[in-house]
């Protein structure tokens, strides 16, 4: 089996939907498209991946593995979609997120894709996401401040040299006067891979730890989502 091409999910301003879309994309992936799929909660501060699958009380996390106390293969958990996760834990002292790539690398053989779910900054846990990743993905909301901090992202990824495969445009339809999917390209001079719509279903899947994707396949944007697993096989 080829190695696992990785995807760092990545955005400098919080809650524009990175674990949504980790989860959902994951879950649609493995569910329907029969992909093996790993999903690493690289948010080393505020890890919640977990959370919006149902899968609370694991035992160990990236945590523990980027720690050296459990193996990686002990950290990894299934979730009733097929998707593996590696959750994260709070509250950890001394974990140097550098070793990030280290730990990717270990399991790259054993999956076809591997997601990096992240924290919204573009410092040195955003670098590290970047240096474990084949491509970058940037999320992003349809608004002038959002779409504008992007650009920090945009510049770390350049400094760091992994490409970026484009971006997903999420809570779209919110208002008349939000950015069109043409000015967001050209702000940031990078393809839209996605425009998932803003959907009460999926804000009523996180309430319920299950994916859109899984809870309700046909809502629009479950539709989106699955137009976009597309991409990536
Ligand atoms: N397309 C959508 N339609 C409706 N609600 C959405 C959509 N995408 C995300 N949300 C909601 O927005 C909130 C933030 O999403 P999410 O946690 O995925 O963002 P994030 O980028 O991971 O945030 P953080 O940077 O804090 O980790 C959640 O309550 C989620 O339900
Ligand atoms: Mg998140």
């Amino acid at each position: 089996m080829a190695d696992a091409r990785v995807y760092g999910i990545l955005s400098a301003k919080g809650g524009v939907g990175k674990t949504t879309i980790t989860a959902n994309l994951g879950a649609i992936l493995s569910k329907e498209f029969k992909k093996k799929v790993l999903a690493i909660d690289a948010n080393i501060e505020v890890p919640n991946l977990h959370l919006y699958l149902d899968m609370l009380g694991l035992p160990s996390s990236l945590q523990n593995v980027i720690k050296d106390e459990v193996s990686i293969a002990h950290s990894t958990y299934t979730h009733k979609s097929g998707l593996a996760i590696v959750p994260g834990s709070f509250l950890e002292e001394g974990v140097d997120v550098t070793r990030l790539k280290n730990v990717v690398d270990l399991v790259k053989g054993l999956y076809d894709i591997i997601l990096l779910d992240s924290h919204p900054n573009a410092d040195k846990e955003a670098r590290a996401v970047m240096e474990a990743s084949d491509e970058i993905i940037i999320v992003t909301n349809p608004w002038i401040p959002i779409v504008t901090s992007c650009l920090l992202t945009i510049r770390l990824a350049r400094d760091v040299g992994t490409p970026i495969k484009g971006v997903i445009l999420n809570k779209v339809g919110r208002s008349d006067e939000e950015m069109s999917t043409r000015e967001v390209e050209d702000s940031l001079g990078l393809p839209i891979l996605a425009k998932i719509p803003v959907d009460i279903n999926v804000y009523r899947g996180v309430e319920k730890r299950t994916p859109v994707v899984v809870e309700v396949p046909k809502s629009p944007a479950s539709k989106e989502f699955r137009r976009l697993a597309k991409l990536f096989i």
